[in-house]
């Protein structure tokens, strides 16, 4: 009895919360066509008349999308080290960067993630959310009803359940409880300013910034846990000075309902980038909101800045069951050119936000005195860089490129951006 009792005190010592564990995994841009021997300057396919080339990798290349072998390796190396997550966020873009594809390639696309995840993970919760690429075309989702919003509603439905139905098929949003927590589901991709839809409502699309605003409301008077899940995250891309994703005038909305509201939301939880990267939203100068970016599983190259790619990621995110606190945040890889060499090497461990950014806790404050010290500290920033790009690549930005780092985690709305990268004596050269 005695013993036992000790025991209990110091496995609570070790393992000071009730932790559970959740997985990320985005940004497959699965490629139906990529081939082995394909063309790096044409999306990695082959044509039939094709002159032979050489092997550019059974698992992927840097110039391009991800083959099935790539997707089907990550979501079974998420398997290995997550066999059981508590649930899964799935953030959206499973459609390659090409061009020209219809709505049944999207809905295939859609349907191969789905069908994968859904056979690895049987038992397994999990929250989808479109990308920006999820639609035919792409970059064009409208804010009234549309054929795949309907189609990807019947692939998800026995995840997202019966009550998502109305939203999602208006404007592909939903929102879902999940142990006593509620999780705002959101299709920012509506917001993107390279989307061509024409809208009925551009001041609110889908009605969606009143759902999210109305939901908080209620959920602040109800004393709720929030989270926020969707692809694009407002703010500017780090990579690229002044590369902002949103309106601006959706990009000021989404900011300011987050401000208003930020003592209601707990995580939030975004992809896109590409790249591992977080936001932290100030009221003044006192942060209270964080915004993380979970870097890709396709490690296409993006030719904005000079060029950038990454190796292969997805993310466990762990938290305290009672709280809904962060405990830990691990980000889990393989290097692509080991992968292609050795088809079993195992993703593993790149980093842990606990254990190599030293953070008992980690919130927009803690986050936020991190990126105070990657301003004068260049070997914080250069360790932050390095899991930027998952490892691709070893530079360190300078100048603009630098600032723009600094400016994005700094500043998710655009006129606090725009001043620090005009500024530019916020950073310590
Ligand atoms: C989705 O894929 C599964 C497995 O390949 C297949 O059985 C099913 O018919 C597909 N559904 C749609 C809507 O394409
Ligand atoms: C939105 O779609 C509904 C259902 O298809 C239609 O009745 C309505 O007219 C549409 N609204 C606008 C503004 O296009
Ligand atoms: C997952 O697979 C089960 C068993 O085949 C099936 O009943 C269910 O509809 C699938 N769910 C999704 C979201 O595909
Ligand atoms: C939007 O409207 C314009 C002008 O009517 C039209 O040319 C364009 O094709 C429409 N875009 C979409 C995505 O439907
Ligand atoms: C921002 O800070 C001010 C001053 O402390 C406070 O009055 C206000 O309520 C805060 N706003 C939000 C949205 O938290
Ligand atoms: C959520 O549930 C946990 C475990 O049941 C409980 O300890 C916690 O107080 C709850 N939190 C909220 C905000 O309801
Ligand atoms: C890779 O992971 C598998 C499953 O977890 C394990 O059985 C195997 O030993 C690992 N291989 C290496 C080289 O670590
Ligand atoms: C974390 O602590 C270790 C050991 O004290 C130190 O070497 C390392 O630089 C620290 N890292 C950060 C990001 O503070
Ligand atoms: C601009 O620089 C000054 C002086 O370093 C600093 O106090 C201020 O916070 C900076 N403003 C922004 C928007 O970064
Ligand atoms: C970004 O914007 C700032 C402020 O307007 C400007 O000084 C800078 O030259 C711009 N940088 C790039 C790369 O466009
Ligand atoms: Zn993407
Ligand atoms: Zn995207």
């Amino acid at each position: 009895m005695h013993s036992l009792f000790i025991c209990l005190i110091f496995s609570s010592l070790i393992n000071s919360c009730l932790c559970a564990q959740v997985l990320q995994i985005t940004d497959f841009h699965f490629d139906k066509d990529y081939d082995q021997y394909g063309d790096i300057t044409n999306f990695c396919h082959k044509s039939a008349n094709d002159p032979p080339r050489e092997d550019i990798g059974k698992f992927g290349n840097y110039h391009c999308d991800s083959p099935e072998a790539l997707v089907k390796n990550a979501v079974q190396n998420a398997k290995n080290n997550i066999p059981n997550p508590d649930f899964i966020l799935w953030t959206g873009d499973n459609v390659p960067h090409i061009e020209g594809y219809n709505e049944d390639y999207v809905i295939n696309a859609l349907n191969f993630s789905t069908s994968l995840l859904n056979s690895t993970f049987p038992t397994t919760q999990i929250i989808p959310t479109f990308g920006n690429h999820d639609y035919a075309p792409a970059n064009a989702f409208p804010d009234n009803y549309s054929n795949i919003y309907t189609r990807t509603y019947d692939l998800w439905k026995d995840w997202i359940g019966s009550d998502a139905k109305d939203t999602f098929l208006k404007g592909g949003y939903y929102k879902f409880s999940f142990k006593n927590a509620t999780f705002l589901v959101l299709n920012t991709n509506i917001y993107f300013r390279f989307n061509t839809a024409n809208l009925t409502n551009p001041d609110d699309p889908a009605d969606q910034f009143k759902f999210m605003a109305d939901t908080l409301e209620d959920a602040k008077n109800k004393n709720q846990i929030i989270h926020v899940i969707a692809h694009i995250a407002p703010g500017v891309y780090e990579r690229s000075p002044n590369f902002t994703w949103m309106f601006p005038e959706h990009n000021q909305k989404f900011v300011d309902i987050t401000l208003k509201y930020a003592s209601v939301i707990k995580w939030m939880i975004f992809a896109h980038h590409h790249s591992d990267t977080f936001h932290v939203l100030k009221n003044g100068s006192d942060p209270v909101q964080l915004m993380l970016m979970c870097p890709a599983v396709t490690t296409w190259y993006s030719d904005l800045s000079g060029g950038s790619s990454n190796n292969p990621a997805f993310r466990i995110i762990e938290y305290d069951d009672q709280t809904w606190d962060y405990t830990d945040i691990k980000t889990y890889y393989v290097n692509l050119l080991d992968l292609n060499k050795n088809p079993s090497i195992n993703w593993t461990l790149e980093y842990s936000f606990k254990n190599d950014y030293n953070l008992t806790q980690i919130n927009a404050q803690t986050m936020n005195d991190l990126l105070q010290r990657m301003k004068v500290d260049d070997n914080l920033f250069y360790q932050y860089m390095m899991y930027n790009s998952v490892g691709w690549s070893t530079q360190i930005p300078e100048g603009d490129l630098r600032l723009g780092q600094l400016c994005s985690i700094e500043y998710p709305d655009y006129p606090g951006y725009n001043k620090c990268m005009t500024n530019g004596t916020t950073v310590d050269f």
